[in-house]
């Protein structure tokens, strides 16, 4: 059963709704201990988003939306990605009998996630510039009435993955944790888990609100930097809120999926933050790549984007917004093979982060293998495999 529609009560749809599903949601909620303790952390639990079915939290919010298009008789639903949203919105299109063209920039997408969206016949335009580049043309494609916008923008991708909060809540007992950490990059996902929270806590169903915290990566942080730019009045919510957001011309980091210069939705990601009283930090590549392995470790495999949340969590900690004894939970968003070359490299030692400026300098910063792992060429013989095996014990 889906775990989105399980909660169709809350869902802007009504009985008749033809439901596109491919039965996501229903994710588990992990213990982590190895990455409680590495946070500095007495207990840390992980809500694997990565386990749905194209394996990013994209599924429950990209059920709604398809459902939709097919209610409203779309021809072709269309969104610009950074590889995620294209992969989920090219699988419920399928399923729904729907075309669909996803906007990718061209060269930045793991080939995992380009695989996926071939994969589930998807028209792939592959566009020369960025993530922002592809989301500008997403806003013009939109006017045209044959189009129908699949990105965040869309509504019902927020009230699909809002039920995320709700999954949450009933995994624990229904208490409330002290702290929600997610990645941000577009910024729907925070908004959609706020929403939820929200519309709990206004149904009497929870007495209180967690605190979101978001987190993104040091070269693609626009929301970061407006934040640790509000002054005092403004974080407590008591101004308004910026009317702009300086973009990242050329957003950088290994964490494709949050590659993203000029997130659309980081107003209402923004307010959902100062509300509960959260922070928006953002976390160097280095802290992400080791948070990974150490999350990996926990036998929990994510991809980059995801590893930003116990990154932060180590920062927030060591900042004393979290304390050692408080309940978090992280959202992991998406699933370990969505990236695995970052992944060998890391742990083979050659990972490092390549950029050219605008103005056509090339830089290269080497991420160190602080917790690598890599294979090592073994003799095949079983005296030489043992031996292999006291060496690390
Ligand atoms: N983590 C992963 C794995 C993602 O794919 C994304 C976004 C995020 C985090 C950030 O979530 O945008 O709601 O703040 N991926 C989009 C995509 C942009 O096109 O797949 P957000």
């Amino acid at each position: 059963m889906s775990g989105v529609w399980r909660y169709r009560e809350l869902l802007p749809f009504d009985e008749a709704a033809p439901c596109v599903t491919l039965f996501e949601g229903n994710t588990p909620l992990y213990e982590a201990p190895r990455s409680a303790h590495y946070s500095a952390l007495d207990g840390l639990r992980l809500k694997h988003q990565g386990c749905n079915p194209t394996g990013s939290f994209k599924d429950t919010g990209m059920t709604a939306a398809v459902t939709q298009a097919l209610i409203v008789g779309a021809r072709t639903a269309v969104c610009a990605s950074t590889g995620n949203t294209a992969a989920s919105l090219a699988a419920y299109a399928a399923r729904a009998g729907l075309q669909s063209a996803i906007l990718l920039p061209r060269g930045q997408i793991t080939p995992s996630k380009l695989a996926q969206s071939m994969d589930y016949g998807a028209v792939v335009c592959e566009i020369d510039g960025n993530f922002d580049d592809c989301m500008r043309l997403i806003q013009e494609l939109g006017d045209d009435p044959s189009i129908y916008v699949a990105n965040s923008i869309n509504p019902f991708r927020i009230e699909g993955q809002k039920t995320v909060a709700f999954e949450l809540m009933e995994q624990s007992a229904w208490n409330v944790p002290d702290h929600i950490v997610v990645p941000g990059g577009n910024m729907g996902n925070s908004t959609a888990l706020a929403k939820g929270f929200q519309e709990l806590l206004g149904l009497g169903l929870i007495p209180r609100l967690p605190k979101v915290n978001v987190i993104q990566a040091e070269g693609s942080a626009p929301l970061a930097r407006l934040f640790a730019s509000l002054g005092p009045g403004q974080l407590t919510g008591d101004r308004p809120l910026p009317d702009s957001l300086a973009p990242i011309e050329n957003p950088q980091t290994l964490a494709t999926a949050i590659k993203i210069g000029a997130p659309v939705s980081w107003r209402k990601a923004l307010r959902a933050v100062l509300h509960t009283r959260g922070k928006i930090i953002s976390v160097s590549e280095q802290e992400i790549a080791d948070a990974k392995a150490v999350i990996g470790r926990d036998g929990i495999g994510c991809e980059p984007a995801s590893a930003t949340t116990v990154a932060g969590i180590k920062k927030l900690t060591a900042a004393g917004h979290i304390h050692r004894d408080e309940s978090v939970i992280a959202v992991l968003t998406g699933h370990v093979l969505k990236d695995p070359d970052y992944v060998s490299r890391y742990h083979r030692g050659t990972l490092s982060l390549d950029s050219v400026a605008k103005d056509g300098s090339a830089a290269t910063r080497p991420i160190v293998g602080t917790f690598r792992n890599a294979p090592e060429h073994v003799a095949a013989t079983k005296a030489a495999i043992l031996e292999s095996l006291e060496r690390r014990r």
